[in-house]
């Protein structure tokens, strides 16, 4: 997966990140980074991930990857971590793959404790 890094479009920061998502049924999905001139529209490699993913039809992530070209190992930022959770199956193994073959690993679960969900049924009036 680290060989997706040069395709991030990342020229305002110069970090490039790469980020795979498995699904349950096997399907592997990948993503860059994608920044913007107009800085916050930036896209993390993760949400890209995901995004084809769900393109591809209904999914529960078993395994998000994450890369970096930054030297030692990163992990979601934390509104990504709302992401994966969002669709993770329970104990979603996040791996980070640094250079020189490290490799990090943590659950969805230790990564966003607590993460937000809506209750099932619950209405949306304030
Ligand atoms: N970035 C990601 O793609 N994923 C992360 O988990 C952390 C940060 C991106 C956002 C931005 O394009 C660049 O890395 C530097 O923050």
């Amino acid at each position: 997966m680290r060989r997706l890094l040069p395709n991030a479009h990342a020229p305002y920061s110069g970090v490039h990140v790469a980020a795979a998502v498995e699904s349950e049924d096997g399907r592997v999905t990948y993503g860059v980074n994608v920044e913007n001139a107009a800085y916050p529209l930036g896209q993390c490699a993760e949400a890209s991930a995901i995004g084809a993913a769900v393109t591809l039809g209904p999914t529960k992530l078993t395994r998000v990857y994450v890369a970096s070209s930054l030297p030692g190992l990163i992990w979601p930022c934390g509104g990504c971590r709302q992401k994966i959770f969002e669709l993770a199956s329970e104990g979603c193994e996040v791996v980070s793959l640094g250079a020189e073959g490290k490799v990090g690993r943590q659950t969805i679960e230790q990564l966003l404790p607590l993460g937000f969900r809506l209750e099932p049924g619950a209405g949306h009036r304030v």
